[in-house]
């Protein structure tokens, strides 16, 4: 996951600055990917072992042109997952973590933190310029793709949080609250409609309490 977000975010740096030169955003990309690849070694340094990789890969639709696509791939991965990843560590960090995870949880927050931001920046300078209304209807595509099976799988539970997983229902709940309190507002107040997002999440949330109560 690391080293596809290293790669993404330089993607996301070149095809920024072709079109708005004057923007702070690609510099704050070549920083983030710089920050990736920290996080893979400490990563791999935890793990004793480095694992392949796929290569990251456009997430916005064939159809878009080069700078909504640049903005769909920023908004999904720094606005939605960046923001999402904050929020994951943060209560990794409250939680009763190994000493040897603490510290890395510790410099992987301070960085994401500033990922997240480069997107929100990213999207509300597009605001400002372009009307990036269409991307609404988007927002639960990119939502499905961050959340994965999150609200399908029954996941890990509490024994692993002290190696950094947390439990899946405590994830999911996180997940919910960050976009209730943080993804949507932030939407809105660059001009989306955070409705269609809404709607996603109220019937992926109905899904899993059916599942649940059913067994
Ligand atoms: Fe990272
Ligand atoms: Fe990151």
């Amino acid at each position: 996951v690391e080293r596809d977000a290293a790669l993404r975010f330089e993607r996301l740096a070149s095809e920024i600055a072709a079109f708005d030169a004057g923007s702070p955003v690609p510099a704050l990309m070549r920083k983030a990917a710089g920050d990736e690849r920290r996080h893979e070694a400490l990563c791999a340094g935890l793990a004793g072992s480095s694992m392949g990789t796929q290569g990251e890969t456009r997430l916005a639709p064939r159809s878009f042109g080069p700078r909504a696509a640049a903005l769909y791939d920023t908004v999904a991965a720094c606005c939605i997952a960046e923001t999402e990843s904050v929020a994951t560590v943060t209560s990794l960090l409250a939680a009763d973590a190994e000493p040897r995870v603490r510290a890395v949880l510790h410099e992987i927050a301070r960085d994401e933190v500033a990922h997240a931001q480069m997107g929100w920046a990213h999207l509300a300078r597009e605001a400002a310029a372009i009307d990036v209304t269409f991307l609404s209807g988007f927002i639960p595509a990119m939502l499905a793709g961050t959340a994965g099976d999150l609200f399908t799988a029954a996941g890990p539970g509490q024994d692993l949080l002290r190696f950094g997983v947390l439990p899946a229902s405590r994830k999911r709940e996180i997940f919910v609250q960050t976009l209730r309190e943080v993804v949507f507002p932030g939407l809105e107040q660059c001009g989306l409609s955070a409705r269609p997002a809404c709607e996603w999440l109220e019937a992926n949330l109905t899904s899993t309490a059916v599942a649940g109560s059913t067994g």
